[in-house]
């Protein structure tokens, strides 16, 4: 396609820049004026806008966002925390979600019916639950229903999915994780699923395979993963009857970046440093980190560690950046060269939480997040599952 062809994308993807196609630009269409991120008054009309707001809004921010935009969150988190802190605030009634799409969405089945949550920028998704497509992931369960093991088999659902595919986890007995209770929510759907029981899990099978094989001690052949481009996965009947884990064939375009490569790299140039991950990363970076966490847990090992430790990490950069301003007494690194900031969470910059904060100022809600209501039924069954997972609910 060229430039001047003005053909909407055939593709569901987001492709930017192009300015002469708004249908392939969502979200980058604001209603209202966009302040220019240029402009010297934005803190203080971002500040003078959540004033004048007071405790009508509550802006909450995931750990890879901006610094510019963290600055005015009142709670920071990963996507556990800040779920569970959304639906504790039910006297807000606008919830702004400086996060992603799948957050936001999650946000809205926890909180009330009169609550609003708002995304500052409609185009801040997330690659990873773009990787599962509703459709897809029932075509996908139709197989194991021929293949004759969807009735031993449990969906575990990542955080980082659409409310189709967590509507679709709670009609099929399943819940959902995140990357603080993998392991809980994987024991929990293993014990569910019986004797030669499997579980199906969606979307990201980095952290699928490395909760089972390094949480819970399985067998790295225990896991398939089912190509959703392939007729039954890519996969014979015998693969999926011998598995315990099929793992959909999804992944995080950020952290599938980090490689051991640059873990051995670490390792050689800077005496004794610790290495710590994501476990969205792949399994052999993984397997050879010091320590695997969620965005909390990474913030809290961090922290708790004696002054003078030196740190390599992989994950999101805007997080990176912001330890290593925190914790100067530490040495901390990122992980790789090459990886940089999750594209779709800097959507949600400045200019646009300005936007979204004196929109609600002048009695204009712009971005809200409505689920619609079938789907949140059921994909508040899979989330509500979720809290309710035996012992640790909140293990980082
Ligand atoms: P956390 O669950 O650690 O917040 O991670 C979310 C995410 O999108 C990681 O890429
Ligand atoms: Fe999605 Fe990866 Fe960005 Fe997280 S870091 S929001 S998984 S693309």
């Amino acid at each position: 396609m060229t430039q001047s062809d003005s053909r909407p994308s055939p593709l569901p993807l987001l492709v930017l820049g192009r300015g002469t196609d708004l249908h392939t630009e969502r979200g980058v269409e604001c209603p209202g004026d966009l302040p220019a991120p240029s402009d010297p008054g934005l803190v203080e009309r971002a500040r003078a806008a959540k004033a004048a707001l007071g405790d009508q809004v509550f802006v909450l921010g995931h750990h890879y966002q901006r610094d510019e935009v963290i600055e005015f969150a009142d709670v920071t988190g990963d996507s556990f925390k800040l779920a569970k802190d959304a639906a504790a605030r039910p006297d807000a009634p606008y919830i702004v979600f400086c996060g992603v799409h799948f957050m936001a969405e999650s946000a809205d089945i926890l909180t009330s019916d009169e609550q609003t949550v708002i995304l500052p920028d409609l185009a801040a998704g997330c690659s990873m639950a773009d990787m599962a497509a509703i459709r897809q992931v029932e075509d996908a369960w139709d197989d194991l229903v021929e293949a004759g093991v969807a009735d031993r088999t449990i969906p575990v659902t990542y955080m980082n999915s659409s409310a189709a595919i967590k509507a679709f986890t709670g009609r099929h007995g399943g819940t959902i994780c995140t990357s603080s209770n993998a392991r809980t929510a994987l024991t929990w759907a293993l014990d569910q699923a019986g004797e030669g029981g499997k579980v199906l899990f969606l979307p990201d099978q980095h952290l699928g395979r490395n909760t089972y094989v390094r949480d819970l001690g399985g067998e790295l052949d225990g896991c398939v993963v089912f190509d959703p481009h392939k007729p039954m996965g890519g996969l014979t009947r015998q693969e999926l009857e011998d598995a315990t884990m099929i793992l959909w064939r999804g992944h995080c375009s950020v952290h599938g970046r980090f490689s051991l490569a640059a873990v051995e790299q670490a390792r050689r140039e800077i005496p004794d440093v610790k290495v710590i991950v994501h476990p969205e990363c792949q399994h052999e970076v993984v397997e050879a980190a010091d320590e695997v966490g969620s965005t909390e847990k990474i913030i809290k090992t961090i922290a708790a560690a004696p002054a003078g430790t030196k740190w390599v990490v992989g994950t999101e950069l805007n997080l990176v950046r912001r330890l290593a301003a925190q914790f100067p007494e530490q040495q901390i690194s990122f992980l790789e060269k090459n990886v940089c900031y999750c594209s779709t969470m800097n959507r949600i910059d400045l200019p646009h939480l300005v936007w979204t904060l004196e929109s609600l100022v002048a009695g204009r809600v712009v971005n809200p997040i409505r689920v619609d209501p079938d789907v949140a039924h059921h994909a508040r069954v899979a989330l509500d599952q979720m809290l309710a997972l035996p012992g640790e609910t909140h293990r980082d």
